[in-house]
């Protein structure tokens, strides 16, 4: 009886705090997950119009990873050698309900060099490591009027906080990307989920 009664007690002390905290834990995720970048990634520019960083972008949506190699560009490909592309999971969002990119839509390219050119698979391209560039497109109507409203930046080293719009980048976009300035003839993951196809 004694022993009953320290388990009621117990168990009612230990589950109470429990049963509250859950509630409370239910209460604030929602507002706190709207705060989240992850939920609702959009870019930030600081006071000089320069581009922040984008926060985690690894963990956004990985639309592909075409490889030019550096032995297929003698030796200089101009982005060497995978090219690992995210889009934030807002627009990934969009995209499978309209097919369409949304304005402030961000995507991040990382360069991922060529470790081996064997495996227990057999001969080819498999990955090394991260390491260079960070290449970002952002879908902005306003700020990037001119050049079909997509601005593009890069980000040289991981000290890179900030980066100023690069020009030279949207010409070749503009003349042979499929769709809105974005190569989706090569990101199958963006295809196979588009409502349009
Ligand atoms: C000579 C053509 C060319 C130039 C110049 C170019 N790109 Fe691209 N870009 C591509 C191609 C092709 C792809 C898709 C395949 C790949 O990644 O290799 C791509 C893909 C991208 C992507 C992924 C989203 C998308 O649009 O498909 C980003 C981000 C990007 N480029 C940023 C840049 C930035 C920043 C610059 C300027 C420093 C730049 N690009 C200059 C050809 C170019």
């Amino acid at each position: 009886m004694l022993q009953h009664r320290f388990f009621q007690k117990t168990l009612l002390g230990g589950i109470a705090p429990l049963l509250l905290s859950g509630m409370l834990i239910t209460q604030v995720t929602p507002a706190s997950a709207s705060d989240h970048g992850h939920h609702k990634a959009h870019a930030k520019f600081n006071q000089a119009g320069e581009l922040v960083r984008p926060a985690n972008f690894r963990e956004w949506v990985f639309i592909g990873a075409p490889v030019t190699p550096k032995d297929m560009n003698n030796g200089k490909p101009a982005f060497p050698e995978f090219h690992y592309a995210y889009i934030d999971p807002a627009s990934w969002a969009h995209w499978k309900k309209t097919g369409e990119f949304r304005e402030g839509a961000i995507i991040a390219k990382e360069l991922v060099s060529v470790g081996s050119k064997s495996a227990a698979s057999g001969s080819g391209y498999f990955p090394g490591d991260y390491g260079g560039p960070v290449a970002v497109s952002v879908k902005d109507s306003k700020r990037f009027a001119k050049s079909n409203n997509w601005g593009y930046f890069v980000f040289g080293d991981d000290k890179a906080q900030s980066a100023a719009a690069d020009e030279s980048c949207a010409g070749c976009h503009k003349t042979n990307a499929a769709q809105d300035m974005v190569f989706t003839q090569y990101w199958a993951p963006l295809r196979a989920a588009s409502p349009k196809k």
